[in-house]
């Protein structure tokens, strides 16, 4: 089966700026004739030079907006007039949803919440044709379902689970794009993928942070003893999953995203540390003697895995890039862009440790 192709004119993409929002937007542009609106208010973890080219482009159109900020939203909607939404905005980090999980509720459930209502009232006013064509994806996790013992996948029937304040602001978004969906009719679509990686990822999560401090020669901090297991996917078969699932993916169904791909912690900080090392060759070899372990996370879900057969079945989507090769082009980035990530470094985040205080929502306020 081939992915489905149906074409969308005007998608609006909310959180853009942010690592898949960003990558979803460089697909639209380059492979598609979309016109993309990109909704974004530009928290510490959006990054405009991660749309390198988009400024210049007729079919891109950015909007600074605060996605809890209904009348914003409206006159957005109304003013652009999308056929398809890609909803990514969000707070999206566990340790900083443990610091401060103030944000996590306003921007996930709240905001959510607001284009729904918003996104509804727009949907009733358009022609049926229109009507029939509009689809709101709502871009979320694997970490509503909690954790995995050793064995078992999540499927799209596993009940939700979530343990942190971040899982658990998705799953509430989760459960109201259904909710949308059953009681108002909006054709909605909801995606549950895996941990992502790849470029223009902020480096305070993992991969991105390994190789940052592992090309400094820096101890390299692993929670725990390493042992929690994550399903990894490459951003950009995420990104042509979410133009798949757009395409033809049923209203009201939800589809998990991801490409068995399973790694202990550990592992990944291990392959990372010998692959630095054999492309710089430096003083720093061998890295995995900077490897440290440091307190775990607190509620730290044990393992996480994905039976994606829906979405390939269904879709006829499967991802493209096998691990060890999307790693070793994401390594190649970063060495490639140091400026993109230096320019976070010198600013709004230093590597430090985040997600050992308690839940006083500092972290969310001053960030
Ligand atoms: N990163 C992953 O591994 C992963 C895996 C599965 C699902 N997801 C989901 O995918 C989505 C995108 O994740 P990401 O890693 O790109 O996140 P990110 O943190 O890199 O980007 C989030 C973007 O949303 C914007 N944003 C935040 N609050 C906003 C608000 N109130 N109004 C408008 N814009 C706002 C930010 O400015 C940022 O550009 C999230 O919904 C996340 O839950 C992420």
């Amino acid at each position: 089966m081939t992915e489905a192709t149906n074409s969308y004119e005007r998608v609006l993409v909310t959180g853009g700026a942010g690592f898949i929002g960003s990558a979803v937007i460089r697909q639209l542009l380059s492979e598609t004739d979309a016109t993309v609106i990109n909704v974004d208010k530009l928290t510490y973890a959006a990054n405009l030079a991660s749309l390198p080219g988009a400024e210049e482009n007729p079919r891109y159109h950015f909007e600074r907006a605060d996605i809890c900020d209904a009348e914003a939203m409206q006159r957005i909607f109304h003013a652009h007039r999308p056929d398809g939404i890609l909803h990514l905005a969000a707070e999206s980090h566990v340790d900083r949803s443990i610091d401060g999980p103030g944000e996590f509720i306003n921007t996930n459930i709240v905001g959510t919440s607001v284009l729904l209502r918003v996104g509804l009232d727009y949907w009733k006013e358009l022609e049926p044709a229109a009507q029939e064509r509009f689809r709101f994806l709502h871009v979320s996790t694997d970490e509503v379902f909690g954790s995995l013992g050793p064995e078992g996948l999540f499927t799209e029937e596993t009940s939700y689970a979530p343990s942190s304040p971040y899982s658990a602001s998705k799953a509430a978004s989760d459960h109201l794009v259904r909710a949308w969906h059953a009681t108002y009719g909006l054709p909605t679509l909801l995606t549950n993928c895996t941990n992502n990686y790849g470029p223009y990822q902020f480096p305070e999560k993992l991969i991105p942070l390994m190789i940052i401090k592992g090309i400094a020669g820096e101890p390299l901090p692993v929670y725990g003893s390493g042992e929690n297991v994550r399903d990894w996917l490459h951003v950009d078969d995420h990104a042509r999953a979410l133009r798949t699932v757009l395409a033809g993916g049923r209203p009201g169904r939800s589809y998990n995203i991801g490409a068995r791909c399973e790694r202990t912690n550990l592992e990944i900080v291990r392959t990372i540390c010998d692959l630095l090392d054999e492309v710089l060759g430096d003083a720093h070899v061998p890295r995995r003697e900077k490897i440290t372990f440091v307190t775990d996370r607190p509620g730290h879900d044990l393992r996480y895995a994905m039976d994606a057969s829906r979405i390939e079945k269904e879709l006829g989507w499967k991802h493209r890039i096998p691990f060890e090769e999307g790693l070793r082009s994401s390594i190649e980035w970063y060495l490639e862009n140091r400026d993109w990530w230096q320019a976070i470094l010198d600013g709004v985040y230093q590597g430090e440790r985040l997600g050992v205080g308690a839940a006083g929502d500092k972290a969310s306020r001053s960030s």
